[in-house]
């Protein structure tokens, strides 16, 4: 595919030459060697070595598990990570812009500003959809990267395919579709389209099917150049050797995540039905995600005595057009169980 990424990218990082780890142009050819060349402690404690700064082990896993080469896989310390990377690697601070649309993942915002770098931001329609005519008019040639989390959060829905495949064609910047919840979801993934579309990235994590939040993994899946220069601009262990090892025996288990992901979707169900038998909650929001918003009388109220009762669960009430909402993760079926008792207890 003739692409030039370097358009997307921050000119001057155009000649950043990259942290070079002396072990780099060996580790490849898997050869066994004496090393001195890091400062390591060398005694053996499992983790006195640092890890493969290119991850590939688990790449070529994660290759073969999503379909794509490894040279399009770019992992990181989380999709928090990803986030911050890609804007502090294509916007220029100042004067390029990150669109988003509310109500959205919060991370967006705080990674753009942290860089100070603009937010423009388009709404999603009364339904949650995209409004893809008001996204595009708002886009300027300064919109360096539109985030589309879908399902998205915290309203649980999943996007229309055909809105984000035009936005794909039309956004003049980089598309992330960020599909952190893809194992619950209904709809499949857009990971195919990096074949038609090369200003298209998609991100997924190991923190929410995949039971690895405490690890810290993210993915991002894009055009073979976009992962270059993302391995460039990184830290060059970001990725522990620990969290690899954890990663490569979850993908050995994956009978079980999906064993675990059916259960919470019928656990989903379930909540939503024990919702409707609730006077105050007025609306439980349709979900892919393993988690519901909905909307009740008082979400202050009801998010406190909640708390009260031992039960944390978060108030996104301050986000456009969700006042009076409340975002529940699905739980253990005990611990469902247990919110629907206190649900059904309180007045
Ligand atoms: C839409 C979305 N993207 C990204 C993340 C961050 O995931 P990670 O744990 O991989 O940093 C979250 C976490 O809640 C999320 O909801």
């Amino acid at each position: 595919m003739k692409f030039d990424y370097k358009k997307y990218i921050r000119s001057h990082l155009l000649s950043l030459i990259p942290y070079q780890s002396a072990r780099e142009e060996f580790e490849a050819e898997g050869r066994s060697m004496i090393l001195m060349d890091a400062n390591e402690n060398p005694f053996e404690s499992d983790v006195n070595r640092y890890p493969d700064p290119m991850q590939r082990e688990l790449k070529k896993e994660i290759a073969q598990w999503r379909g794509v080469d490894e040279n399009q896989i770019y992992l990181c310390n989380g999709s928090d990570e990803f986030i911050s990377n890609v804007i502090m690697g294509c916007c220029e601070p100042g004067r390029d812009s990150i669109m988003i649309l509310p109500p959205t993942f919060g991370m967006y915002k705080v990674s753009a500003k942290t860089y100070g770098v603009r937010i423009k931001e388009v709404p999603l329609t009364k339904s949650f959809q995209l409004d893809v005519d008001s996204i595009l008019k708002t886009a300027d040639e300064n919109s360096k990267i539109i985030f589309i989390p879908t399902p998205n959060n915290p309203t649980g829905n999943n996007f229309n395919l055909e809105a984000i495949e035009l936005l794909i064609q039309r956004f003049p910047g980089i598309v992330v579709v960020d599909e952190a919840y893809a194992e619950f979801s209904s709809n499949s993934s857009v990971i195919p389209w990096l074949l038609k579309y090369p200003n298209l990235m998609v991100c997924q994590t190991f923190s929410k099917a995949q039971g690895m939040a405490g690890a810290r993994l993210g993915m991002a899946f894009a055009h073979r150049d976009f992962i270059n220069f993302f391995n460039r601009i990184k830290a060059p262990y970001n990725i522990n050797s620990l969290t690899i090892n954890f990663a490569l025996k979850r993908l050995k288990e994956q009978d079980g995540v999906n064993t675990q992901v059916d259960l919470l979707l019928k656990e989903r169900k379930r909540l939503e039905e024990a919702f409707t038998e609730i006077s105050f909650i007025k609306k439980c929001f349709p979900s892919d995600a393993n988690f519901l918003m909905v909307r009740l009388d008082n979400s202050n109220l009801r998010y406190d005595q909640l708390l009260e009762n031992g039960i944390v669960v978060r108030n996104p009430s301050k986000n456009l057009n969700c006042e009076n909402t409340l975002r529940i993760s699905v739980g253990l079926p005990e611990e469902n169980n247990r919110l629907i008792e206190v649900l059904q207890s309180l007045s």
